[in-house]
């Protein structure tokens, strides 16, 4: 794994080796894909400030989630169908979870269970991610094994009555290889994402399961069955993030699902800060996913206001190019790159780094 020493490394390499049709609907974004670009080009638009002579000999990378210690402030975030990248999919990106103390995120629409990733990894810090489907009954029953297997938090994706236009999916017909299935469903929901009509599978298949009829209502409903707490994930306006505390999340993610959804919506490092703005007030930790490439990104994002971001292409990558050790190269790669950060920046914990370590680039264009 040593020859890969950033995460474009591991990204490349991983797009050379996927078959098309897997590679085509991991990497791709929603029409025209200027969201998916500016996910990254947006960190590169911010600038460090770096505090010199600080003293600082050791730094902490850690930092707390729901009261929960993790090693860094970079976790998993849910990405479908992990069997297509590697033949151990979900339970090996877990594994590596477990082995770098991150937080993983599993999808409902995995291809391994609940209470296999469960099993594959019992001490990894896991979530749940949730989609409401029109049978109230199956998200119930989800909810209840994903409690009942440890998992300790939901994570209910907001963005998604429909999936997005991902032109490369509709072109190849994208669907899940037969050999695989939506483990999750097994004895109750078909397994299989049945390609009968035009164009991308998976768009047929949330297009007749997904609740689009959704409100923030919802997350009501959701308390009354469940503990755990509720993660809205895909928020991208600061009225939004008010609904979603005031509905009952303890968390938000700001995401624009990957650049996957909806093209020309915010970048999600540039919709961060009104989302901070907007819940200042309110008892709700707010995260943060999309174009993650760096441990420079991740580093503007908590000075930005995140408590911590998730990845989720490239875990996929380290999966694709070595199981659960390419997931642990690319885990270490941010983490390296993160302590090198806090080092060079001056700020030896997550505590210390406050909005003023970094500025826009305007507030430089002078020149
Ligand atoms: C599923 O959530 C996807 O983005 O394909």
């Amino acid at each position: 794994m040593e020859k890969y020493i950033s995460i474009k490394d591991l990204e490349d390499a991983a797009l050379q080796t996927l078959p098309r049709a897997v590679r085509d609907y991991y990497k791709s974004g929603a029409t025209e894909e200027y969201t998916l670009a500016e996910n990254r080009r947006a960190f590169q638009r911010l600038r460090i400030r770096p505090k010199c002579l600080v003293g600082v000999t050791d730094c902490d990378i850690s930092t707390t989630v729901f009261g929960e210690k993790v090693s860094m402030p970079v976790g998993i975030s849910p990405t479908a169908m992990q069997r297509m990248a590697h033949p151990d999919g979900e339970t090996a990106n877990v594994k590596a979870a477990e082995a770098e103390g991150v937080i993983y995120i599993l999808s409902t629409i995995a291809t391994s269970s609940i209470e296999e990733v469960a099993e594959a990894a019992p001490k990894a810090m896991k979530w749940f991610q949730l989609y409401i489907y029109n049978d109230r009954e199956v998200t119930r029953k989800l909810v209840l094994r994903a409690e009942q297997a440890g998992y300790k938090a939901l994570v209910l994706t907001v963005d998604t009555p429909m999936i997005g236009i991902r032109r490369a999916d509709v072109r190849n017909k994208f669907t899940l290889p037969a050999h695989l299935k939506l483990a999750n469903f097994d004895g109750f929901l078909s397994t299989k994402i049945h390609n009968t009509g035009e164009g991308s599978g998976l768009n047929n298949y949330v297009e007749s399961l997904f609740d689009k009829s959704l409100t923030w209502d919802e997350i009501k409903w959701l308390k009354s069955i469940t503990k755990l707490p509720i993660v809205a994930k895909g928020v991208l306006r600061g009225d939004d993030a008010v609904k979603a505390v005031k509905a009952g999340c303890g968390g938000i993610l700001v995401s624009n699902h990957g650049a996957r959804q909806l093209d020309g919506v915010p970048s999600t490092i540039e919709a961060l800060p009104e989302i901070v703005e907007a819940v200042k007030h309110y008892n709700v930790e707010l995260f943060m996913d999309g174009g993650v490439t760096t441990g420079t990104d991740v580093y503007k994002a908590l000075a930005l206001g995140a408590k911590m971001v998730f990845v989720g292409r490239p875990a996929l990558w380290g999966l694709t190019v070595g199981g659960q050790e390419g997931v642990q190269r690319m885990l270490s790669l941010f983490r390296n790159e993160l302590e090198y950060t806090f080092q060079i920046a001056g700020t030896p914990t997550v505590a210390d780094i406050t909005k003023d370590m970094v500025r826009h680039e305007s507030a430089y264009s002078r020149l």
